[in-house]
Order: C-alpha cells, then structure tokens, then sequence
C-alpha cells in the first residue's frame, strides 16, 4: 500500500516537474519573439499608440461560430435580430496592389476578433456595372458582423483604377485604406506568372516575360506593358492622394509579410485602432507549403490556396536589372511620400 501510495507520488512530481520545465522552456522562447517584434520602420512614428481595450474581445471570439453559421446561410433571422448583427460598409479597404500579398493580408487580419473580412473580392468600386448598383447592393455583399467590429474588403484592382479614389472618397472621407507591396520587379513577375498560369490552363501559349517587359523596338522597359505599370506605385498612389491625405494610407511590406508576418500586422493593428490580438501562436511556418498558416484556435487552421505561392520562372538578370534601375527612382519618391522604406534595388 505504501509503496503504491509512493509510486503516485513520484508520478505527480514527474507531471509537475515537466509541467514547469514547459512553462520555463515556453517563456523564454516568448521573450525571444517578443525581440524580434521590436518595430524598425519609421512609419511607426505615425500610427497612434496602441489602444485600450474598447471591444468585449473575448465575447467576440466565442461568438465567432455564429459569425460563421451566418457565412454557411444556417443562422436564422431571430439570431441576426437578437444579437444585433448588421452588415456594415467597410471602415478599411485593401486597396491594392495585386501580387503584393492582398490575400494574406485580408486573411491575417481576420484572425482578430473584431475583423470580419468580406471573402470575396466585391469590385464594386472598379466595376462600372457594380457601381451602378449602388451603395446598398455593396453592403448587401458585406458579412455580418457585431457593430463594434471592423469590416474589411479587398480588392487589389481599386489601387490601379482611375476612378476609384473619387467613389470610395464619396462613400467615406475617411476610410483607412491599406496598400501591401512587394519588391516591384518581383510583383511584376508574380502578375506575369499568374497571367502565364491562366493562358496554360486554357492550353493557350503566351509570350515570355522578357518579350513584354522590355520593348523590341527601343530595348527600353516596356511601360505599356500592364505588370510593369502597376509596379510603377507612386504614380498610382499620387492619384489616390488628390483626394486622401496620407495619413488614411498605411503601406504593408509584403516581402516581409512573407518571412515574418507578425510585426507587420502589429503595424496594421496600430493603424487601425485595433488592440494587439494577433500573435505569434495564429501564425506557423509550414515548411511544405513554404509559407507561414493561420491558426485560428485548437482545432482550426488553413493555409492559403495553392494559387498564392506559385514558382516564378527565372528571368534573364539582364531583364531583371534593366527593370530594377527603371522602377528605382519611383521607388525613391515612394519611400518620400509614404514615408515607409524598403531595401529595394
Ligand atoms: P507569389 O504567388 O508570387 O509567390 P495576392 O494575394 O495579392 O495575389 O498575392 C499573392 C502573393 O502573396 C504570393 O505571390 C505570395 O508570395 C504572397 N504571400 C504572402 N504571404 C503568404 C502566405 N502566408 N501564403 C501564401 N502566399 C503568401
């Protein structure tokens, strides 16, 4: 009996002890994330300090389910009514830029409780045939939501349209729009590849990147050429900023999104007033797919499409350095209005 009543003993002993080894082992790799979270980039100096606890965060997170019966169409009208839910325009868009990461992004932010995300990229602004549909019918296509939580959409081609910073201006002065960018030779290979990907799926050939970059006639980068033109950013954002000041922007480092996402929705977090929710335990690197994976709770997580992620074809480094010394000194002035640089060629 005695000896019984020992052996119990030394069994719970062992389930502490490893239970406080594990706790000693998780701090000290906390601290270690927390170091690498120390924000570098001087656009910090303009986003607002970080905010109390406004939003009953953790009611929102249990209700998340709801949120997501109301997605599958199973929710009944009594539970809309009864727990307030509306659908509401979105108070942040991510305006742009394609192949920078708009996805991730959207996808990332959702894991705060109070984002919800359209899924969908709705094209009201872009879309002359949407946009005639009115205001109402882009709200209709808004998710449901708590009125406390921020709604999110994304549609990359907003940031390249001509007429979209007057429309979105005219719904809302004051929205927070959000451009995600990435090194611009690499972006423009990203848009060729996925054009490229679109043309075999139809058993269609198509031109190789270097025929539509550099022109055959001058040999200079080819600015007609679509991919090249939605990396030219300041051009693009100088059209956005006749109606925005430019504080309603916040530039997202993509490339980094990619290696280390974390500190960079904490940027986001800041620039929309939001408290720091996401962490370190949402986002796991899965070495298959190359890139990191949200993990919503215990047993919930997803990695993106396998259309986000895809191998670029190599390109003559001749092409590539022609096209680096073409975008540098936009890039230059990018860096100047926006505040936000980046190690780009
Ligand atoms: P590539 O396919 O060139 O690698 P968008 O969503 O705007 O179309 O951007 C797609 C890009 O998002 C991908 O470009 C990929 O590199 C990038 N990306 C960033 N984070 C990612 C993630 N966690 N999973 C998959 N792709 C990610």
């Amino acid at each position: 009996m005695l000896f019984k009543q020992q052996a119990l003993l030394r069994q719970k002993l062992f389930v502490l002890g490893s239970l406080a080894i594990g706790s000693v082992l998780y701090l000290v790799a906390r601290v270690g994330t927390l170091d690498r979270l120390q924000p570098i980039c001087p656009i910090e100096s303009r986003l607002p300090p970080p905010e109390p606890e406004q939003i009953p965060l953790r009611t929102l997170q249990f209700k998340r389910g709801l949120l997501h019966e109301l997605r599958k169409g199973n929710a009944t009208k009594e539970q809309i009514r009864l727990h307030n839910l509306v659908q509401q325009l979105p108070q942040a868009i991510i305006i742009g830029v394609r192949k920078g990461g708009t996805r991730a992004l959207l996808e990332m932010l959702n894991l705060h409780p109070a984002v919800v995300k359209a899924s969908q990229e709705i094209h009201f602004f872009d879309n002359d045939q949407n946009y005639a549909r009115g205001i109402d019918w882009y709200r209709e296509k808004m998710p449901f939501s708590f009125p406390h939580q921020i709604t999110i959409e994304k549609s990359p081609a907003y940031f390249i349209t001509e007429e979209v910073p007057e429309r979105i201006f005219k719904m809302n002065s004051s929205i927070k729009l959000l451009i995600i960018v990435r090194e611009p030779t690499t972006r423009a290979v990203s848009d060729y590849t996925q054009v490229l990907e679109g043309k075999e799926r139809k058993n269609k050939t198509y031109h190789k990147f270097e025929k539509l970059a550099i022109d055959s006639n001058t040999c200079e980068v080819n600015t007609k050429y679509k991919a090249v033109r939605t990396s030219i950013y300041t051009k693009h954002l100088e059209r956005w900023l006749k109606y925005f000041p430019v504080e309603q922007f916040h530039i997202v480092d993509g490339d980094r999104l990619i290696t280390d996402p974390l500190p960079e929705l904490r940027l986001v977090e800041r620039f929309l007033n939001l408290p720091s929710r996401i962490t370190q335990y949402n986002l796991y690197f899965n070495a298959t797919r190359g890139f990191y994976c949200l993990r919503f709770n215990i047993v919930f997580n997803k990695c993106l499409a396998g259309s986000k992620g895809r191998i670029h074809p190599e390109v003559d480094p001749t092409v590539v350095a022609k096209l680096q010394k073409f975008f540098h000194p936009f890039n230059q002035k990018f860096y100047q209005i926006t505040g936000r640089t980046f190690s780009w060629p």
